[in-house]
């Protein structure tokens, strides 16, 4: 006899651009979101009357302690995060917390400390660790299709144009590129390179002391090169270069959203092409397999470990150490 669990009943902390997008992608997941909650309950029951969303709650701890939600995805901007995943761990309610998961490693160990104590599950939203064609990376790189990895360069830079009060200049809200765009880059540096260590990085700030850009360079098992170049004000390429010493693996047109990948070889002659694309905006592929997991009675996904996320903010806090990144009240400061 087969049997099937009943589907996950999915709850959001937040009512913003990440939310809408969660939200609008959930259908496919084959788990509807079935509260959110704002910190207005007004902004609430607007948001689950545009997304067809049975409960609204007034404060983040109410739908916490719902007996109707079985897992919380946390949407608020990234200071937050460990508290409002705090509340959701302490509730009994597994969660997806944004990324970056903390603002630093020593609030990710907290986070995850707790998570291990209480037995739920807990994962930072890297939802494009999901997406098809970085498994196809993944499966290549397994495969040599490049042969040795020397070096990789990774581009995150778009012009983003944020109004005064966007969450991206304000340094109250972990403001900046490198904590919102950089965090991709050290991310899939620490799935396809393993730990790495940061040898350079340099800053342009805005008037405010958060960064419009920064670039840095990262050194991984092998003597791997990793370069990252990360902007909020200007466009680049927006690719993943992989360098082999047989060939090489290009991803784009947006590597960090679903994309094309082409490997070629050391004549730069296209050996291997992988250009399929998921339907929506492909977060639900995250969302099936957070519900997978849970259903296992894992705490963790294989895909995004407690220990990847600490490695990728590992070197965020050594980027933000170098170009001399701080926010106020954000304590302690994990630079190792
Ligand atoms: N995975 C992705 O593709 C992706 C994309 C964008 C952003 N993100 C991440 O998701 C998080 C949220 O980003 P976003 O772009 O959705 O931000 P946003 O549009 O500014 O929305 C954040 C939401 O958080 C809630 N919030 C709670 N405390 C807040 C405070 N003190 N100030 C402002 N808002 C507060 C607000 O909802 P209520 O007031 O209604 O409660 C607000 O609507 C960030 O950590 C970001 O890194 C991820």
């Amino acid at each position: 006899m087969i049997r099937t669990m009943p589907p996950l009943r999915w709850g959001i902390l937040g009512t913003g651009a990440v939310a809408t997008a969660f939200a609008e992608d959930q259908p496919l997941a084959g788990a509807a979101v079935r509260g959110v909650a704002s910190r207005d309950g007004r902004r609430a029951l607007a948001f689950a009357r545009d997304h067809g969303i049975a409960m609204a709650f007034d404060g983040y701890a109410e739908l916490c302690e719902s007996d109707d939600i079985d897992v919380v995805y946390i949407a608020t901007p990234h200071p937050f995060h460990v508290s409002h995943a705090l509340i959701a761990l302490e509730a009994g309610k597994h969660v997806l917390v944004e990324k970056p998961v903390a603002m630093n490693a020593s609030g990710a160990e907290l986070l995850f400390d707790r998570a291990a104590h209480l037995g739920l599950f807990c994962m930072e939203a890297m939802w494009v660790r999901f997406l098809p064609h970085l498994a196809f990376v993944r499966a290549m790189l397994k495969e040599h299709a490049i042969g040795n990895v020397r070096g990789m360069a990774i581009d995150v830079s778009r012009s983003l144009a944020p109004s005064p009060e966007s969450r991206l200049l304000d340094p109250a809200l972990g403001g900046g590129a490198l904590l919102d765009m950089g965090v991709y880059a050290t991310s899939i540096a620490v799935d396809l390179l393993g730990p790495g260590a940061v040898a350079a990085a340099k800053a342009r700030w805005r008037e405010n002391s958060v960064d419009a850009a920064t670039s840095f360079l990262s050194v991984h098992s092998g003597e791997v090169m990793c370069t990252a170049s990360v902007s909020a004000d200007g466009v680049g390429s927006n690719q993943v270069v992989i360098a082999g010493d047989r060939g090489s693996l290009v991803v784009g047109p947006r590597w960090n959203m679903p994309s094309d990948v082409v490997v070629r070889d050391a004549e730069d002659r296209e050996l291997r092409r992988f250009d399929s694309r998921p339907a929506g905006r492909g977060m639900w592929l995250q969302s099936l397999a957070v519900q997978d997991a849970i259903q296992r009675g894992l705490k963790q996904h294989p895909l995004m470990p407690w220990s990847q996320s600490l490695q990728s903010l590992i070197l965020l806090d050594n980027v933000r150490r170098i170009i001399g990144l701080t926010y106020e009240g954000e304590s302690p400061f994990g630079c190792r």
